[in-house]
């Protein structure tokens, strides 16, 4: 502290007649002093020297008594400025420093026995999900698994497939086509609307016995509704070789039936056309909403349809350089968002493609 404040103690301003300016002097001397200080133990030091009992002001202020009563109101009146002026001073400079010593003391230390932050973990999304739990089902029935293009011709997409130009059977699958003519003018690039192209790809590199599953995106020019997305995902099957039979398919079909639903849910084939297949069916599995009885999820039908199979048309299979006398196959093509709607009670499809957080994490 300075040595002037010294001079200033009890005895000699008690003894002396104080003025205004001593009292502007004390609060001034101590504002300056209260600069210095930048510890917590020297603003003690510092409360004690110019706010305490025995501070040059406190003291002075004792002596006003043997002041005439006008001086004695005005430089008491100055005296409790001052001390209330040193006070505020006090007050903040206290302030600052504890909030320098917390933020130290954050700063220096680290708690190692506090919980750590959990980093946000990305997942796969529920079609994946789903899309790989039908691939390992398949896959340990002896599937491969193989991958096609989303952009197709209309060769693979349809001609291929026994649907020919201007057939009534391409209405069956409304269509996005590429906006791209070749050279006789005609549109012949689309976004494919299902997997079975793949079955004319596959069947014309490979030679028999085939076993395949192509998982993959398709997309048809289809308003939608609670089953129906206008883009979506199928899983298609192949298996070509000598001596297959419908058994053989329908046999498939129910061992992946029982590893992806359990034995409870029920499995229906019925007749359907599709022109690439012969016999055709459909199978659908009772609807999980309403336990069969109908509902707006199925369409008041108890069911829902879960995908296409058939018998490979024999001409499909000529048209890849197959002996149809000699191999027979079967075929399929399933919905894998359909099948998550019917495994974990999803109502509505277009869930699936809203990014909407709150029903991605549940998968
Ligand atoms: C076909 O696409 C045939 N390629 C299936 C097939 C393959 C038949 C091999 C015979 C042999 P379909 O249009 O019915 O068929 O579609 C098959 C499955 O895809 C449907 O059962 C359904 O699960 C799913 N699917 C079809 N359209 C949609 C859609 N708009 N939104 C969501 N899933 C769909």
């Amino acid at each position: 502290m300075d040595s002037n404040t010294a001079e200033l103690g009890e005895e000699s301003v008690s003894d002396q007649v104080v003025t205004n300016q001593d009292i502007d002097r004390f609060q001034f001397q101590g504002k300056q002093e209260l600069l210095e200080v930048t510890s917590l133990e020297t603003l003690e030091q510092w409360r004690l020297q110019h706010l305490g009992r025995s501070s040059v002001l406190t003291t002075a202020l004792r002596g006003l008594g043997k002041l005439p009563s006008d001086q004695r109101r005005s430089i008491g009146a100055a005296g409790n400025i001052a001390r209330k002026s040193l006070e505020v001073a006090y007050e903040s400079r206290l302030s600052e420093l504890k909030t320098m010593n917390s933020k130290a003391k954050s700063q220096g230390t680290i708690d190692v026995t506090m919980p750590g932050r959990l980093p946000i973990l990305g997942r796969l999304h529920p079609t994946i999900q789903i899309v790989r739990e039908i691939t390992g089902a398949f896959s340990s029935m002896g599937f491969q698994v193989v991958e096609g293009p989303e952009v197709e011709s209309d060769k693979y997409n349809f001609e291929s497939l026994n649907i020919p130009q201007d057939h009534p059977a391409r209405d069956m699958w409304d269509t996005l086509w590429i906006d791209q003519q070749d050279e006789k003018g005609l549109f012949s690039t689309l976004l494919r609307t299902h997997t079975s192209p793949m079955q004319a790809r596959i069947m014309e590199s490979t030679e028999p016995p085939i076993r395949v599953l192509v998982p993959g995106k398709c997309y048809r020019y289809e308003a939608t509704d609670p089953t129906h997305e206008w883009h979506f995902y199928q899983i298609e099957g192949l298996a070509v070789d000598q001596g297959i039979t419908f058994s053989h398919l329908k046999g498939t079909l129910y061992e992946f039936a029982r590893r992806i639903f359990g034995r409870d849910r029920k499995i229906r084939f019925r007749c359907d056309y599709f022109p690439f297949v012969e016999p055709g069916v459909d199978v659908s599995v009772d609807c999980f909403k309403c336990d069969g009885t109908g509902c707006r999820v199925c369409a008041e039908t108890g069911w829902i349809e879960i995908m296409g199979a058939g018998m490979v048309h024999p001409q499909v299979l000529e048209r890849a350089g197959y002996d149809s006398r000699k191999y027979t196959g079967f075929a399929f093509g399933m919905g894998p968002e359909r099948i998550a709607m019917l495994k974990y009670g999803i109502d509505d499809i277009r869930h699936f493609y809203t990014n909407d957080l709150r029903f991605l994490t549940q998968f």
